[in-house]
């Protein structure tokens, strides 16, 4: 049978990885600037993850949400203490396009509304809801397009109210910085505007974390720049380091009601093992403050490169910004450098979203390939 063919692959084939490093079947080492599209938090094949999950498996990997599952309510405390927001409450579900999913619904639940506000270049996944939330018509099909979604200007806080105003409103979902469309980030102020709107118009503002969240741009959630609570917070990749885990955190003025929300897989005993990993991970080793400075170190760099037109993102949530489109050099990269990067909706933008362990001679070799070839 034949792989129903979706993805435009790179001819490289990964048998083992550690850390920031990707070996492939060509006996090449790769460095990985990527992260498995922002997946990878803790390193690949950390000691500590690793271990974690094989005493698990050879204890139970999984039942269903029908009986106790002690290790939910571990991590739902794991996830209030690096967030300081333990007044939140959790679900777990099993990707970034169900938490969204999820946030979505209860949004709507939870106000009565129907019609959602998101913004243009925004990415949320690419099922029901969240994909007729997400700026890119080629995803949305006719099926999905029954939905009622107002795509507006991202910071443009006037647009916004005069939409909210018309009462119908349930949920504002943006992203902390844009990913798939290209590293451009809400202001603090447009946050601040959006929530008190939020309030002031009885609807839910959510925070879509999938990418941004767990320390990747070197504040747990990237809106946490700004003293803001939004009503839903959704996240998933480096919540399980490849695992698939995700998540919403859910206001406490929202309430829980049997049978609300669902899930078969969701929060199983591995899934809460690996991410309960990944937060001792990250809290023992510090890595969000290693986020923040290797992001800082990165863009200092990075500002003196040829041909570079900005730099974007916070944290590991980079993007270089070229006068040129990046397509052949970020092949270059990979088959002559052995460097994986990611690519956005904006052709000339290199994404760079490794692990959070990685280390400034990581980065400069990158950095001085560029200077080499540019
Ligand atoms: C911001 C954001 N939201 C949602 C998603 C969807 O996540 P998933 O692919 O796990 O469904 C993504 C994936 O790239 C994302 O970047």
């Amino acid at each position: 049978m034949n792989l129903f063919d979706v993805y435009p692959l790179y001819d490289v084939t990964p048998t083992r990885a550690k850390d920031v490093w990707v070996y492939g079947q060509d006996g090449k080492k790769y460095l990985d600037l990527y992260g498995g599209h922002a997946v990878i938090s803790i390193g690949h094949q950390h000691r500590r993850y690793n271990r974690a999950l094989k005493q698990q498996i050879n204890r139970i990997g999984f039942y269903s949400n029908a009986v106790q599952n002690p290790l939910q309510k571990q991590l739902a405390d794991a996830i209030g203490e690096l967030s300081c927001l333990d007044d939140y409450e959790l679900f777990l579900c099993s990707s970034g396009a169900e938490a969204n999913e999820n946030a979505l619904k209860l949004a709507s639940f939870h106000t009565g509304k129907k019609r959602v506000i998101a913004f243009h270049n925004g990415f949320h996944g690419r099922t029901s809801a969240c994909v007729a939330a997400t700026d890119n018509p080629n995803i949305v099909a006719p099926l999905n397009a029954q939905q009622e979604v107002t795509f507006l200007p991202l910071n443009d806080l006037e647009k916004v109210r005069k939409e909210l105003a018309k009462g119908d409103v349930c949920a504002v979902i943006l992203e902390a910085i844009q990913g798939v469309g290209g590293l451009d980030k809400a202001e603090d102020s447009f946050w601040e505007g959006l929530q008190a709107a939020c309030e002031e118009f009885g609807t839910c503002l959510i925070a879509d974390e999938v990418q941004s969240g767990f320390s990747r741009t070197g504040t747990f959630f990237g809106f946490q720049k700004v003293n803001i609570r939004p009503h839903i917070i959704s996240m998933a990749k480096g919540m399980g380091n490849g695992f698939p885990v995700g998540g919403i955190l859910i206001r406490p003025d929202i309430e829980a009601k049997y049978g609300l929300l669902g899930t078969t897989f969701g929060g199983n005993h591995l899934a809460c093992r690996a991410s309960l990993a990944v937060c001792e991970v990250l809290k023992r080793e510090k890595l969000q403050d290693n986020a923040r400075q290797m992001g800082e170190y990165f863009k200092g760099q990075a500002a003196q490169l040829p041909q570079l037109k900005q730099i974007k993102g916070d944290g590991l949530m980079l993007g270089m910004e070229f006068d040129f489109p990046v397509g052949d050099l970020r092949k270059r990269l990979v088959y002559e450098a052995q460097i994986f990067t990611g690519g956005s909706s904006n052709k000339n933008l290199i994404r760079i979203l490794p692990a959070l362990t990685v280390k400034q001679k990581h980065l400069d070799r990158l950095l001085q390939i560029l200077h080499q070839w540019l």
